[in-house]
Order: structure tokens, then sequence, then C-alpha cells
């Protein structure tokens, strides 16, 4: 997250609410210019990211949090897959077979998920959507007839 030295919100960015309230409700789902962001605080930081996730949709918003491979993920709800809230890396866990006694180890599968910009002004935060050109898996469930669909159950 960025720092708060300045004292005007970054351009292109958009208010969420106050850094106390974010922190009390510990989740926060918003609407960010057509897009379905999820900020959430963790151990005094704020993160956001596409709150639908990259595999199916599920709602990150219920999902745990774990620190894994020294990465703080969220583990979506519905089917447990581990996502960076950093950069939104897919994180899983591969064992060798042709490695006796066999050890799972933490892989990455690379950005899947999109993260977003966390500024903080003042006790005020701003997300600054991140649009880089990219096509991430997440974006899918961003569209307008997914994000129709998901409002209405
Ligand atoms: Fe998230 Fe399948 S929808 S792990």
């Amino acid at each position: 997250m960025a720092s708060d030295e300045d004292v005007s919100p970054p351009t292109h960015s958009y208010l969420i609410g106050q850094r106390d309230d974010i922190i009390r409700a510990s989740r926060v789902v918003t609407s960010v210019n057509g897009r379905d962001v999820l900020v959430l605080h963790h151990q005094g930081e704020l993160y956001a990211l596409d709150s639908h996730c990259y595999h199916a949709g599920g709602p990150l918003q219920n999902g745990d949090i774990e620190e894994v491979a020294g990465r703080v993920c969220i583990v979506c709800p519905w089917h447990k897959y581990k996502i960076s809230v950093c950069d939104g890396e897919g994180v899983y866990q591969a064992v060798d077979p042709s490695v006796k006694p066999l050890k799972p180890r933490w892989c990455f599968k690379g950005v899947k998920q999109r993260v977003h910009k966390v500024t903080e002004v003042k006790g005020h935060v701003y997300i600054t959507l991140n649009t880089s050109a990219e096509h991430l898996e997440s974006d899918h469930y961003q569209t307008p007839k997914y994000r129709e669909t998901l409002h209405r159950n």
C-alpha cells in the first residue's frame, strides 16, 4: 500500500472509505468503475483484488487468509485455491513422485487474479484499478453479463 505522505488522492483513483471503517469490517466488497473489488485488511496492510476467484468466480470475500510460502494468500471458499493477495499469483502444492520420500513443495502458477493499488491519504482509502492490457483469468468474471448473474443470485 502506498504511504500517506501525499496530501491529494492519486489520479484515476476511487474513494473506498475510511481506513478505520475498513479495518473494523476487515473486508469490503465494492463496485469500482464496473468492477467488483475486494478490499481486505490483514495485519496492518490493506489489499485490493478482484472479488471473484479466477478459477470459477468464487466469492473471495468469504475466504480464509493463510500465509503460504512467505506470502499472504486468500483461500477461495469454493475449491480452496490459494491466491497471493499482493500480486494475484496462484499458489499450489506439488509433489515430485520421483523423489522419495514424497515431499510436497509450494509452487506458483503466475498471476491469475487482478490486484489493484491501494493508497491511503489522511485516513481515506483509495483504489486505483489495475488496467494493464494483459488478460488475467479473473477478468472473465468481471464481464457485465457474469456480474449481473452473480448479483442476481
Ligand atoms: Fe475459487 Fe474454484 S472458484 S477455487
